[in-house]
């Protein structure tokens, strides 16, 4: 798909002459004087051409297609009044065509009761008001926009307005508004029959959706592309004309000596963004159903401020291109989302409202989320471990949207009333509604006191009684714009001006679905928790983050009475035995892994104590994860100085990969302990830039560095488990293990994917000083019977080959295992 990237060069430079007294032409002189300056200027700088073009006053023709719609009645009239307000006295002059379906008999007297409803400024006294209202009346006309004939006749109509009023294009204006799907077809009619006289400008503008993921994006911009160049279109997000998203990036800039200090991974504890809403989807179901929050919010709105929040700062806010670039490069460093970074939700009357609006029937289920928590993060130093929290929903407690920015805090205060110092310390982009009702910008006092943003805005020092996030309002520094300002009047002035910054580029979309769209699809069968809406919620959608993931606070269990019952607590004991001759410990499963937790502990001081090291072997697979997790959340005393970690099998698969036994060890094992790096043994299964080749000899590399470490190789403690198929380590059924000879450490094949292994042999396993079989799960209940019943057979039960030398066998088997 072409992207132009040069557009911005080609933009022509808007000069605002001075403001004057009216339509008149009175001030039309001063005007041409400037002019001539202009012009004289720009023969020398010798760009004569575009700068001529871009100062001369010219006719604007406006035309809203879908006029009479309800965006168009809520905020695009009342928009493209204030330009016109704003643009009186510019020499240019305009003309409003109202588009849409209907025949102009329906049309018009619908667009009248919109047009009537435009109101003015505070600073607009009523009779100019007046004046400017019947002078917009006047200059706006409904038109059936359907066929091509129809552009066709636009485009006729223009030029012959042009010529009656003897003026130049200054350029036409397209607002969509209407449904995505006819954006591609409105397009092509627009450069097919209305593209402005030569050197005039052609701006359109669309609403979202762009496209419901990556690749219907990418074919919405691109049948975009056949008929708009990519500096003609303006992709609206209209949190971007919000007042305080808009000020984010200033804020930052003028604000640099105090955040460059603390806008890091060391300061920041976390950043939040959140759009709370009250309100259900009724009425728009039919669209609301295919789309859902995460769409409808997150991947835009949300996205947006979080990008605005952690992108590099450009050296020049005004640059659309720089700043669009930053935004580009944060979305690069955006660390891929997945199924544990959200959480979902849908609230309870959304399931009849689907059935009733689809007329679907009463057993109709939609997944449709109407709730989201994602959790992201930034894969920079500056950034490195934020959370970066995304949340939003509709049918909750509040109407509220705001950015925080919440800072860690050590400070300890020991007197009970004293300073500032020990509350939280954050920064607030509040916009809007919530408690506070402004929108504002707020900084904890115990932070600094910031500069004030704009000329636009004020200090805010009168409070009412009221608190924001925790805080009460007057523990921050508070500012606020003077006029509240409708993001859309914002946008369109800005679309006036053709400055892009606050839109968004193409490839800024298509880097944003990059983000959500396989989200989306990890998430397309989850079921959302359903929540009953407004204050009944109370804590069911709190989240908790935890490392990388995000879950629900409260897990909803539900427990049906036959569950509950069978298990007393005198069942919860540890019972001891043997098993196939050696030593066996059994227990429920939470019981079970803690004795082997504590064993563990106990084998790794008294090595300690030797030898001053102890070597521990441990396997893949799902089974030892519980064993991981509590030896990292109970055992803090456990001597990970002193131990070497070594491992029984890899798959060969990059140590990258989910299904690398090392990476699966790294995440919920050895990042959480404090154990130095060269006392890591991963098996190099990637030599060479490639996968467990013989000739590469990875077997024997790992085999030297047991026998360097490890005295006699050795082993002091060997976790295994064993499969379905009475496999251990990477010793499956079949293998000739016989092959393996003296070697330590061999290349093996498994029956299941990826089927190449590296393995610890058996020569390697039983010279170890303690090994432990783990087995749990009713799973294995069949294995465990067979096992107590079959003398040793290596082949068909490569577990039965593992017999200590000299050393010790453990089973410990839980009672589903055991008992079944
Ligand atoms: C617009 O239409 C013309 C033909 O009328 C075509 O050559 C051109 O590629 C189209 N697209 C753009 C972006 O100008
Ligand atoms: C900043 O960018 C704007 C828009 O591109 C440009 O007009 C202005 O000259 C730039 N300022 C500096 C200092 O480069
Ligand atoms: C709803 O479905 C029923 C049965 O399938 C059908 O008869 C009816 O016309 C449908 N109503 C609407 C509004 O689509
Ligand atoms: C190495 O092992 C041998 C016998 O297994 C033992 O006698 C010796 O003390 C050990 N060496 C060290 C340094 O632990």
């Amino acid at each position: 798909m072409p992207v132009s990237r040069d557009w911005y060069r080609k933009r022509p430079l808007t000069v605002q002459p001075p403001p004057g007294r009216g339509l008149d032409g009175s001030d039309q002189r001063m005007f041409v004087t400037v002019l001539l300056l202009l012009v004289a200027l720009s023969a020398r700088g010798g760009h004569s051409e575009e700068t001529e073009e871009a100062q001369r006053p010219g006719h604007v023709s406006v035309i809203i297609v879908g006029a009479t719609g309800d965006l168009a009645k809520k905020y695009l009239w009342q928009g493209f009044f204030q330009l016109y307000v704003n643009q009186v006295s510019s020499g240019n002059t305009f003309f409003f065509h109202g588009g849409g379906l209907s025949p102009a008999d329906k049309g018009t007297p619908v667009l009248f009761e919109a047009l009537k409803a435009v109101s003015c400024s505070k600073d607009v006294s009523q009779e100019r008001c007046a004046v400017l209202k019947d002078q917009f009346l006047r200059l706006s006309q409904y038109r059936q926009l359907k066929t091509l004939e129809d552009y066709q006749e636009l485009a006729k109509h223009i030029e012959q307005q042009l010529q009656e009023e003897g003026m130049t294009e200054a350029g036409r204006l397209f607002y969509l508004s209407v449904p995505a799907f006819a954006y591609a077809d409105i397009a092509e009619k627009i450069n097919s029959s209305c593209r402005p006289t030569s050197g005039a400008w052609l701006r359109v503008v669309l609403e979202k959706p762009f496209g419901h993921d990556f690749r219907s994006a990418q074919l919405l911009a691109s049948h975009l592309g056949n008929s708009l160049k990519d500096e003609e279109m303006y992709r609206i997000d209209h949190y971007l004309g919000k007042q305080v998203v808009s000020k984010i990036l200033p804020f930052r800039i003028e604000n640099r000596e105090f955040l460059d200090p603390i806008w890091n991974k060391h300061y920041i504890e976390r950043i939040e963004i959140v759009v709370k809403e009250t309100l259900d989807v009724t009425g728009r179901i039919p669209f609301y159903d295919q789309y859902g929050v995460i769409r409808d919010v997150l991947q835009n709105h949300l996205t947006e401020v979080m990008t605005l929040l952690t992108m590099k700062l450009p050296k020049n806010v005004s640059s659309s291109e720089e700043v669009l670039q930053n935004k580009l490069e944060i979305f690069s460093s955006l660390l891929p989302l997945a199924k544990n970074q959200a959480v979902i939700g849908q609230y309870q009357a959304y399931k009849s409202e689907v059935q009733q609006e689809l007329n679907k029937t009463k057993d109709h289920v939609s997944l449709t989320p109407t709730f989201a928590a994602v959790l992201a993060h930034i894969d920079e130093t500056q950034y490195e471990g934020v959370p970066i929290l995304l949340t939003s929903g509709k049918m909750l407690d509040e109407r509220v949207g705001y950015a925080r920015i919440l800072f860690k805090n050590d400070m300890f205060c020991l007197q009970r009333h004293n300073g500032i110092h020990c509350k939280p310390k954050q920064i607030v982009f509040y916009f809007g509604h919530g408690d506070l009702q402004y929108p504002a910008i707020l900084v904890s006092k115990n932070l600094f006191k910031p500069a004030l943003i704009d000329s636009d805005w004020k200090e805010v020092t009168e409070h009412t009684d009221v608190s924001v996030l925790g805080l009460s309002i007057s523990d921050y520094y508070v500012q606020t714009p003077t006029e509240q300002r409708e993001a859309y009047a914002e946008l369109i002035s800005h679309i006036f001006a053709g400055c892009k910054n606050s839109f968004i580029s193409t490839e800024n979309l298509l880097a944003s679905w990059s983000l959500w769209t396989p989200l989306l699809s990890s998430l397309a069968s989850s079921f959302p928790r359903i929540y009953p809406g407004g204050v009944d919620n109370g804590g069911l959608l709190d989240v908790r983050l935890k490392g990388r993931d995000i879950s629900y606070n409260s897990e909803v269990v539900i427990i049906t009475p036959d569950q509950m019952g069978g298990t007393s607590a005198n069942d919860f004991q540890v019972m001891q035995g043997k098993f196939r001759s050696a030593d066996m410990v059994s227990a429920w499963a939470e019981e079970l892994v803690e004795r082997l937790a504590v064993d563990i502990q106990e084998a790794a001081e008294a090595a300690v104590r030797e030898s001053g090291v102890f070597h521990l072997a441990l396997s893949g697979g799902s089974t030892p994860l519980a064993l991981f997790h509590r030896l990292v959340l109970h055992h803090f005393s456990f001597p990970w100085r002193d131990t070497h970690v070594w491992m029984v099998d890899e798959r060969c698969v990059p140590l990258t990969e989910l299904e690398s036994n090392f990476h699966s060890m790294h995440d919920h094992l050895l990042q959480h302990v404090r154990i130095p790096y060269y006392n890591i043994h991963p098996m190099p299964v990637q030599l060479n830039q490639r996968l467990c080749v013989e000739e590469d000899r990875g077997a024997l590399q790992y085999e030297k560095e047991l026998s360097k470490w490890v005295n006699g190789s050795s082993l002091h403690f060997v976790l295994l488990g064993v499969g379905y198929d009475g496999h251990t380590a990477s010793l499956f059924p079949g293998s000739k293990v016989s092959e393996h000879g003296e070697s330590l450490v061999a290349l093996t094949e498994s029956p299941i994917k990826p089927h190449q292994r590296m393995s610890l042999t058996f020569n390697a396993i039983n010279r170890a000083h303690r090994v432990a079989l783990l087995v749990m799960g009713k799973g294995k209940h069949e294995l465990i019977t067979q096992l107590s019943r079959v003398k040793d057979n290596l082949d068909k039960y490569p577990v039965t080959g593992v017999k200590p030398d000299h050393g010790t066998l453990v089973w410990y088997i839980d009672y589903d295992a055991l008992l079944g």
